[in-house]
């Protein structure tokens, strides 16, 4: 089983990095392979909206998403981390997040203008396994969890659920201490858990 991260903060081991390496290490330790991706470090544009994709059954623009492209084609499950800025995922993360999802589409599909209809399995994120993952300070949670939640939900995966919200909390001024908060390690740590036993079931 592979299991992908991607961490949309531009702060090195900051509270994003830590919570979601909390999960890795949670994953690693019942099998499974896992990696983590920091999307600050790469040079990722926004989505043009060219619709080069379309024809081209790939993204036509030449930067470093190609290469997270083809790690999220390979990876079973994707655990997507951002920190809140302005009640956001940041923009990097989202950056990769729309290319994978428009280009995702018609690398297996075909436009289908007048039907207006979407097939069954027709996007490479089809049937991958997805959990959203959230650090703040205070407020705005909801509403970058609720981004996360809302690409996997039209892109065909499969989100994983939990007892709690994915999501931690961090002190003022920038804290890198988000994983003293007790409660949203458990949570990270109940997820990996979750994660593994949903892959299981899946591949039962
Ligand atoms: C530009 C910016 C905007 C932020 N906006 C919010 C916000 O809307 N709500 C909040 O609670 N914290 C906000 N924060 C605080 C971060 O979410 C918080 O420090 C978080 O732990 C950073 O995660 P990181 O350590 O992974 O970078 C903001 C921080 C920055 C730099």
């Amino acid at each position: 089983m592979k299991i992908l991260a991607l961490s949309g903060s531009p702060r090195k081991n900051g509270n994003t990095d830590r919570y979601l390496e909390i999960v890795l290490e949670e994953c690693r330790a019942q099998g499974a392979e896992t990696e983590l991706i920091r999307v600050c470090d790469l040079s990722v544009h926004g989505c043009r909206g060219c619709y080069g994709c379309v024809n081209a059954k790939a993204c036509v623009h030449q930067d470093d998403f190609q290469l997270v492209f083809s790690k999220i084609m390979k990876a079973d499950v994707l655990v997507l981390g951002s920190p809140v800025y302005h009640s956001s995922i940041t923009p990097e993360l989202k950056a990769v997040l729309d290319r994978t999802g428009f280009c995702g589409r018609w690398a297996v599909s075909e436009m289908k203008a007048k039907e207006g209809a979407y097939e069954f399995n027709a996007s490479i994120l089809s049937g991958k396994i997805v959990a959203p993952v959230t650090v703040a300070r205070r407020a705005g949670q909801n509403f970058a969890f609720a981004q996360l939640l809302l690409w996997a939900a039209c892109n065909d995966c499969l989100i994983v659920n939990n007892t709690y919200w994915n999501v931690g909390v961090a002190g003022k001024g920038g804290a890198k201490d988000a994983a003293e908060d007790e409660e949203g390690v458990t949570t990270m740590k109940n997820l990996a858990k979750r994660i593994i036993y949903t892959a299981n079931k899946l591949n039962a």
